[in-house]
């Protein structure tokens, strides 16, 4: 097969070309004999293989597969090598079931616990949503199958997703939404970038040139090509031109149609067509030269999605121990999702499981004759409710303790639609007081996609987080209920006190077509750290049935200079009787900043593997992104010199270990003067400090702000002269000093 690109590009009618501008199907990209060009496939998604037949988007008809933790819950293990298993694993059903392309991983910043499909993107951290999308990425890829980091970008509701114009700030933009991509692209060039939905300030992310063109290729190289969410475009001809290869899925030969007339009519250079059809055959290609037919274990990936369902969960409360539990504790199991358990989210990510094991299952499987079960609720609301909970508390008041599974369903929570609060359903908080009123020792276990409400938190002695586990979770609670696994997990968000509190909740979904972005950067964390707010559960947070010791930070400088690499280590002892996984994490402090900065950011984190009485040396590197900040001013990220404190700890809560470095910047940001420069501007650059002064010193006896009888620059700086911008100088000095010689000095400034 003839695979230089050029070659096979130069031999293509203008028809051929615009065919593949988009898919031939649903889901597969067209072919063409002639010159030997296959097609390829794109499957969903991020939790497992969902191929779906050739015409439809249904969402229940795919082929079987192992439907493996849902990201919000396989980001909680913050174990980069257990994602990298996930990213093999599909890959082996993929390359199985001859697609392609596997739609994901989604990297969307969770900016508001209500977005419906926050279950689908990993963290409201930048830094640890990137990290693990690199292992996922390159897992995948190195098996020949490629991905599609998803969903470029600022994609953070559903609510008129398709409509809505998000306005975030050049800084915003880059400290939060974008490095999750960015990290992604320059650490692992996953095959294809998927755009959004929305619009980002004014523009279709399909469509918009400096998302596409300048950010993606430009500045971070992407190698890759990019294809549209499924229906995202709405001008063809200008998303090709912003840099979209594929629109997906085909429009029956409508957009292929508009590029040729405008190609035709000289409004679209035919060598833009020719550079995205090369992008997309390059990438075509790499994924056909592997095709192969292929078979995977499936009692492998059930026991492997069991493995990541495991390490996901997190362990929020543990009162008086009650957890984990003996077999021979006489245990009531409550609640209708131990046995219609939700193990996955709604939408493109419903894959359908090769098996299933409800939680219900495995604690019989377990404990036998010692388990007790009562529905509690129904998850439909059809039955009646009160019989339920009778029914429920009859064998509460049996038994030592009760296990309420608890949560959401797809009603709640699901691509398409935001959560509209933040509590469970009406009947299962009830029934949380109607148990909890019968019996003290009560463990709650919560399948969800995103954070909920506790107002209950108090009256239960135990709290576990499954989220949306996949098909094994059933096997993976029971492990660790009945502590066979130590919980290892941590949240990679926040749970809120309440709704109220989060940083968005004055605009999430307040417009229908537009949402600003108000709080900038302080987005989880970094919101409720700034404004010293209690939450529920912080980010980083989880708990365990040992305990670790943190001791003996070590840096291998105290002073950097902004493009230095900082090694941190520091040991770790696991302390308790259990062996266990802790996760390690850095954040890093800007202790004086020009501009507004978090408390702290997590800048590295570490998950190790402690035998009891075991202690290791954890190393940490830090590079020069970690202590900066993006300057919108420059258009760039900088290191500004001053003190920074390394911090290591449990959670983000929980700093046990810190030190400080001085770090240093070499090269001072240029800055660009006019004449609204302020003179404390001129004075704070070191490069133009002293003209400043001269030209005041010049100015004694002329400028009104200036006594005359003023020695030196220093005493004349008060407030009023500090603030002034330069053409202050001109009104002040009754046109003593002139327009002439302003210009003069501001392009002696700029020289
Ligand atoms: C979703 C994408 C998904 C695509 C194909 C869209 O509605 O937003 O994430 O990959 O459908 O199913």
């Amino acid at each position: 097969m003839n695979n230089n690109i050029d070659d096979i590009i130069g031999k293509m009618t203008l028809e051929e070309k615009v065919r593949f501008c988009s898919g031939t199907n649903f889901w597969e990209t067209e072919s063409l004999e002639r010159l030997s060009i296959p097609s390829m496939r794109f499957s969903d998604g991020p939790n497992g293989l969902r191929k779906s037949g050739e015409d439809i988007i249904a969402m229940s008809e795919s082929e079987a597969a192992t439907c493996f933790p849902a990201p919000a819950a396989y980001a909680s293990s913050w174990n980069r090598e257990l994602v990298a298993k996930l990213g093999n694993a599909i890959a082996d059903e993929a390359l199985a079931a001859d697609v392609q392309i596997v739609l994901g991983p989604g990297v969307n910043i969770k900016r508001s616990p209500l977005g419906g499909r926050n279950f689908e993107y990993l963290s409201e951290d930048p830094y640890v949503a990137g990290e693990l999308a690199v292992d996922y990425i390159k897992a995948m890829q190195a098996k020949g199958v490629g991905t599609s980091v998803k969903h470029f970008a600022a994609n953070n509701r559903e609510y008129r997703r398709m409509e809505v114009d998000t306005i975030v700030d050049e800084r915003t933009l880059h400290e939060i939404y974008y490095p999750a991509f960015e990290k992604a692209i320059k650490k692992a060039q996953p095959w294809t970038v998927m755009t959004a939905y929305n619009k980002l300030n004014g523009y279709y992310a399909s469509e918009h040139e400096e998302l596409l063109q300048q950010i993606l290729h430009d500045d971070w190289k992407f190698e890759g090509f990019v294809v549209s969410d499924w229906g995202a475009v709405d001008d063809r001809v200008q998303a090709l031109k912003a840099g979209l290869a594929v629109e997906m899925p085909p429009t029956g030969g409508l957009s292929d149609e508009k590029i040729k007339l405008a190609i035709e009519a000289g409004e679209l250079d035919e060598r833009v067509l020719d550079e995205r059809l090369a992008a997309y055959l390059r990438i075509l290609f790499k994924t056909t030269a592997v095709k192969q037919e292929k078979t995977y274990n499936q009692d492998e990936h059930h026991a492997l999605a069991e493995e990541i369902a495991t390490e996901s969960i997190v362990l929020l409360r543990n009162e008086k121990n009650i957890l984990p539990l003996n077999t021979t504790d006489k245990v009531a199991i409550i609640g209708d999702l131990a046995d219609n358990v939700r193990y996955r989210g709604g939408g493109s990510s419903q894959v359908n499981p090769t098996k299933l094991d409800t939680p219900l299952d495995k604690l019989r499987e377990k404990a036998g004759e010692n388990i007790q079960f009562a529905r509690g609720y129904s998850i439909d609301g059809k039955d009646e409710q009160e019989q339920l909970i009778k029914e429920a508390e009859k064998v509460a008041e049996s038994m030592d303790k009760v296990i309420l599974f608890l949560g959401l369903s797809e009603e709640f929570e699901s691509e398409g639609f935001d959560k509209l609060h933040l509590r469970l359903p009406e009947n299962q908080e009830l029934l949380v007081k109607r148990i909890t009123a019968k019996n003290q020792n009560v463990i709650v276990v919560l399948s969800n996609g995103s954070p909920v409400e506790m107002p209950w938190r108090d009256q239960v002695d135990g709290i576990v987080e499954i989220y949306l586990g996949g098909q094994a979770v059933g096997g993976a609670i029971t492990k660790i209920l009945y502590g066979e696994e130590n919980p290892s997990g941590k949240l990679t968000e926040t749970f809120p006190l309440k709704l109220e509190d989060t940083p968005s909740y004055f605009n999430f979904n307040q417009e229908k077509n537009r949402v600003v972005y108000q709080e900038g950067i302080f987005v989880g964390y970094r919101y409720y750290e700034k404004k010293n707010m209690p939450v529920l559960y912080p980010f980083g947070y989880g708990l365990s049935y040992t305990e670790f010791l943190y001791d003996n930070l070590k840096l291998s400088a105290n002073k950097l200079q902004d493009s230095d690499t900082l090694n941190i280590s520091f040991t770790l002892k696991n302390t308790g009787k259990r062996a266990g996984k802790e996760v390690a994490q850095v954040y890093i402090s800007d202790r004086e900043s020009s501009n507004v900065r978090p408390v702290k950011e997590l800048k590295g984190f570490e998950k190790v593997l402690l035998a009891p009485g075991e202690s290791k040396t954890v190393t940490i590197e830090l590079d020069p992104r970690a202590f900066s900040f993006y300057d919108p001013e420059q258009h760039a990220w900088r290191v500004e010199t001053g003190s920074f404190d390394i911090l290591v700890g449990s959670s983000s809560e929980a700093i046990h270990l810190s030190e400080t470095v001085k770090v240093t910047e070499t090269v001072a940001p240029k800055m660009v003067y006019d004449r609204n420069s302020t003179v404390s501007d001129v004075l704070d650059d070191p490069q133009n400090q002293d003209k400043m002064e001269e030209l005041l010193l010049s100015l004694r006896g002329k400028l009104l702000l200036i006594p005359e009888d003023e020695e030196n620059v220093d005493k004349m700086m008060f407030p009023m002269l500090s603030d002034l911008p330069l053409r202050g100088l001109i009104i002040f000095s009754q046109g003593q000093f002139t327009d002439k010689e302003l210009d003069e000095f501001i392009q002696s400034l700029n020289n």
